[in-house]
């Protein structure tokens, strides 16, 4: 049995080498015949990895051994313009079958503007290719041969724009497919097709804006999904349709600004969800019902001003959870309460700075948080978390940080009428003016909370948890007032509910009295 697969093996072997052969004396023949001009193809090679023709728009450079049927790496150059889809090199490949990694780097004045096909069908060892620098505004149907063995594909750089149906199709062991810094517009249906183990795609870096209901339904075994970087707008209920193993879904730096009920509701085995770096103002309290697994949540750099108050009651299993960088004026109790156990172990992590909490009782938790966590990350971010004193100046200061980056004295003459600084915005800013505020204001008290030169912004741990005011009958509770509960209602009512809601309070109105006394100190002392 095996000598007689060895003797066949062997006959193959020299037929094709005799093949090969005939088809580049042939080829030679005809060149000596015509006499030109040959820079019109690439033209055929007798072996990929030993070209002589210093016309040849291709060159390979291969691993191990430069005879034919035996090398197992090429790293191939495109040179000299543009190659036809059929040009003659691309059978030249038919010389080094047992190629297992390729690679086509293409020059500045070389082009590439298509997956070479035809080059691919003879390397049915091949396990992974790399092009780079290519023109590839069309990835076709069955671009990649169908062949079995082919286990990752890598083609960033290649001005992509377009992924045929069926572009990546029947590889069997294909887990890898990378399609990073390209220009690919939309995710189509039945793209990817037949990749029973496929494991991380990306798309990282490209112009997506549309991914279409059940692009990922033939990708059932993906675990990671890239698609960082993009321009993607909206997400809906059956976007990830068919994600059911999948681990882990980035979504950063893109432009969604509205997160619907049931988005992930298919990823039953989500464990890592990045949503950093987008224009997120609203989350349906349902957004991540479905994520049990759930471990890891970035929300970092939005613009969430408030979260549903039971909007994690969904994803019980998260442990690290990143609200830096947003406009949240609160995080309750309620909020926090589904996950608080997990953020005590030494592994977890909460990090809540650069936000606009207002100083009240609803964030009376952090106090005990930060006593019972073993995180030390989680501590750190507790202890920087800051809240502000005087909500409607203070917001309304900020509504105005656009024109203020513009126009920084404007800013400065409005913040100091209003008799107030704000320590953080000072400093980000040099805004330095702050320094002429007399000492003896600094001393001054206003509803038993310490008033110092940073009147505004302070750390909230750094204020006793008895002296956090409470909004009307905040103090039992602790919950979110009710109007924060509906997701749907826009924030900016929401600020004016609130706003008007807290003026009624007495401690709105003992705090309005000592802003008043203090610009009128602050204008006798001038
Ligand atoms: C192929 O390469 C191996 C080493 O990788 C070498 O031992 C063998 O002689 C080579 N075969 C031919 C025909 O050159
Ligand atoms: C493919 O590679 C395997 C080893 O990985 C080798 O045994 C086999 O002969 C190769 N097949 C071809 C057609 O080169
Ligand atoms: C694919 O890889 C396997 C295992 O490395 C090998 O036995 C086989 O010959 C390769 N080629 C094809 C065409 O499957
Ligand atoms: C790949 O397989 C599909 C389905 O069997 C077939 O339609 C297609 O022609 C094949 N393509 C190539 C390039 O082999
Ligand atoms: C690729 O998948 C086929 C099944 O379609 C299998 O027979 C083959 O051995 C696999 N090759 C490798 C390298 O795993
Ligand atoms: C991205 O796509 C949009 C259309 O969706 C287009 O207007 C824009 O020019 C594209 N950007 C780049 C860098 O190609
Ligand atoms: C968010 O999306 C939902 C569902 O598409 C829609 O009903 C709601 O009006 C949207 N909210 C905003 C503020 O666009
Ligand atoms: C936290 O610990 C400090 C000192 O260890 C203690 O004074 C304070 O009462 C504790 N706070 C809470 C809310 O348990
Ligand atoms: C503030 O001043 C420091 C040096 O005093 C400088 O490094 C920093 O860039 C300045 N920041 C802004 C926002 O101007």
């Amino acid at each position: 049995m095996k000598m007689e697969r060895r003797i066949a093996g062997v006959i193959y072997i020299l037929i094709t080498f005799a093949l090969v052969t005939e088809m580049s004396i042939n080829v030679q023949a005809k060149d000596n015949n015509k006499r030109r001009p040959k820079d019109k193809t690439g033209g055929f090679q007798k072996n990929i990895c030993d070209v002589s023709d210093r016309d040849s728009k291709v060159h390979c450079y291969c691993e191990n051994t430069r005879e034919p049927r035996n090398a197992t790496k090429a790293e191939c150059w495109v040179f000299n313009g543009g190659i036809p889809r059929d040009d003659l090199i691309w059978q030249s490949f038919a010389s080094q079958p047992t190629l297992q990694t390729l690679s086509f780097n293409v020059r500045v004045d070389g082009a590439l503007g298509y997956v070479p096909t035809k080059a691919l069908h003879f390397l049915k060892n091949l396990s992974s290719i790399n092009i780079r620098y290519g023109n590839i505004a069309d990835v076709t149907s069955f671009a990649f041969a169908n062949l079995t063995n082919l286990t990752d594909i890598t083609l960033s750089q290649n001005q992509i724009e377009n992924l045929q149906q069926y572009s990546f199709a029947h590889l069997p062991n294909i887990t890898l497919i990378n399609l990073e810094d390209n220009m690919i517009l939309e995710i189509s249906t039945e793209v990817f097709f037949d990749l029973p183990k496929l494991h991380k795609l990306v798309f990282t870096k490209n112009n997506i804006s549309s991914i279409r209901d059940g692009a990922f339904l033939h990708t059932f075994n993906l675990l990671e999904l890239d698609l960082n970087k993009n321009n993607i707008i909206h997400l809906r209920r059956r976007t990830f349709d068919g994600l059911a193993n999948l681990r882990k879904l980035d979504l950063r730096r893109n432009r969604i600004y509205n997160l619907t009920e049931y988005t992930f509701a298919e990823l039953w085995n989500l464990q890592e969800l990045l949503l950093g770096k987008n224009d997120l103002k609203y989350i349906s309290e349902r957004a991540f019902d479905g994520l049990s697994q759930l471990r890891k949540l970035s929300l970092d750099d939005n613009k969430l001003v408030t979260l549903p108050a039971h909007l994690f009651e969904g994803v019980r299993g998260l442990s690290s959870l990143d609200l830096r960088s947003n406009e949240l004026h609160a995080l309750t109790f309620d909020n926090i309460k589904p996950i608080l156990d997990n953020l005590k172990p030494q592994n977890s992590n909460l990090l809540l700075e650069e936000n606009n909490f207002v100083c009240d009782c609803r964030l009376k938790w952090m106090h005990l948080l930060r006593n019972d966590t073993k995180s030390q990350n989680t501590r750190q971010s507790l202890e920087s978390v800051t809240c502000k004193m005087d909500p409607p100046i203070v917001s309304s200061a900020y509504n105005k940080m656009s024109d203020v980056i513009e126009n920084k004295i404007k800013f400065n003459q409005e913040i100091l009428h209003a008799g107030i600084t704000i320590e953080t915005l000072n400093d980000k800013m040099n805004i330095t003016e702050k320094k002429t505020i007399p000492e003896e204001l600094n001393k001054e008290q206003s509803n038993g909370i310490p008033v110092t030169k940073k009147v505004t912004k302070r750390f909230v741990l750094k204020i006793p948890p008895e002296n956090l005011p409470c909004l009307r009958d905040a103090e039992t509770t602790t919950e979110a007032p009710t109007f924060i509960v509906d997701p749907v209602i826009p924030i900016q009512n929401e600020m004016k509910t609130y706003r008007f809601q807290e003026t009624n309070t007495a401690y709105r109105l003992s705090f309005n009295l000592s802003v008043v006394l203090w610009c009128c100190l602050a204008f006798f002392f001038t």
